[in-house]
């Protein structure tokens, strides 16, 4: 159990003498958000999940439940609508956790306008409901997309950054409103946690990545094609300047990147201010490497056939670690064989996600 620092949060005390923080997370039925809320019940928290189920199913909620041992508390709830989330907060929390936001590069470039509307005025709504609430404590889900493809990894938090699409660049639009937030108001603490490639699953196989359509990342992708829902993977270029030619990342399984949210609200009760930290292993596995991972994982072979590469994609992208590991005395502890072995697990019990379950 983190040491809230009292005074703080306000924490009320339980029975057992250890401290409860009300945390509001938006986003919190989602890939991410789900897999963080688990954590954050385990840790003894009070949890609210605001979401607005467009990249959600609502299935993961009893679900949620079953793995947190109660019901965590939820509102359909898009974050643009000011009155409905404002109502929400008027419940009084300790901190928010912000997840909620569209994610796909692709679709980004084709509806930019939707983009900056749900993920950067959006967060401003949040942000000014959160003033007006009283609550001054943020954790916001950005991503190492925001580094751009041409800097050389590792990548550390001081690099230079250049995103390179309208999803990475509403991610940094976001961040340089925190940051200048908490120089106008400086009793705002707020963190940004840029994430490297968040993969794997809850252990027990209760919830996992369950995209919508055909998979744009790597491991959903894999997951797919070895329940035999897709034929083959393309693996996009074995040209890049790697050892095995393919692309090189930073995958982190989904537990660690949950636990760095608690980690960092840890942090946060001791800091005001802004600052940012990488997620990441520090260590990149090509596309050849994961697939081979899997196998073993999964005893299924991957079928792949080498596709062209795919635009905007870096050759190789793994994270600098020391600053989450110094100052959140974080780091990931899940290997890649526990990745593959968690994502199959998930996919395995849930060939179709959570699409044959009826709704909550
Ligand atoms: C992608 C996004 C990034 C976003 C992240 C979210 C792009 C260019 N980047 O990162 O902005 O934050 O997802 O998780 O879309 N690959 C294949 N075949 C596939 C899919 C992927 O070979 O069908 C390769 C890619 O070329 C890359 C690696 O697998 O080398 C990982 O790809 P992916 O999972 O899409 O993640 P990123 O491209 O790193």
């Amino acid at each position: 159990m983190p040491n809230f620092g009292l005074g703080v949060f306000a924490p009320e005390p339980q029975s057992d003498g250890s401290l409860i923080i009300r945390i509001l997370v938006t986003g919190g039925a989602g890939y991410i958000g789900s897999h963080t809320v688990v954590e954050l019940l385990a840790a003894g928290h009070e949890v609210s999940i605001v979401d607005s189920l467009v990249n959600a199913h609502p299935a993961v909620l009893p679900r949620l439940a079953r793995l947190g041992g109660r019901d965590p508390d939820f509102r359909q709830v898009d974050i643009r609508d000011r009155g409905a989330l404002g109502s929400v907060l008027e419940d009084g929390f300790d901190a928010v956790i912000h997840f909620a936001g569209r994610k796909a590069v692709g679709e980004s470039v084709s509806d930019p306008l939707g983009y900056w509307d749900t993920n950067v005025a959006g967060t401003l709504v949040l942000l000014e409901e959160m003033r007006r609430t009283g609550v001054r404590t943020l954790v916001f889900s950005s991503s190492a997309t925001v580094y751009g493809n041409t800097a050389v990894a590792p990548f550390d938090e001081t690099l230079p950054t250049a995103p390179i699409n309208p999803y990475g660049e509403t991610k940094l639009a976001v961040e340089r409103i925190l940051e200048a937030l908490a120089v106008a108001e400086p009793e705002w603490r707020i963190s940004s946690l840029r994430y490297f490639n968040p993969v794997g699953a809850h252990p027990s196989g209760t919830i996992g990545e369950d995209p919508n359509g055909i998979p744009d990342n790597l491991m959903p992708y894999i997951t797919q094609v070895a329940v035999g829902r897709r034929e083959r993977l393309s693996v996009f270029g074995d040209d890049y300047e790697t050892p095995d030619g393919t692309g090189v990342r930073d995958y982190i399984h989904v537990v660690d990147l949950a636990l760095g949210h608690v980690a960092a609200l840890d942090y946060l009760a001791r800091n005001t201010g802004y600052r940012v930290h990488n997620l990441g292993t520090g260590r990149g596995y090509s596309v050849l490497e994961v697939i081979t991972a899997f196998e073993q994982a999964s005893g299924r072979k991957i079928a792949y056939e080498v596709a062209g590469r795919r635009e905007g994609d870096a050759a190789a992208a793994w994270a600098d670690t020391r600053r989450a590991g110094e100052e959140l005395a974080w780091r990931a502890q899940r290997d890649i064989d526990a990745m593959c072995r968690d994502a199959w697990n998930w996919q395995r019990q849930n060939p179709n996600g959570y699409g044959n379950e009826p709704t909550a």
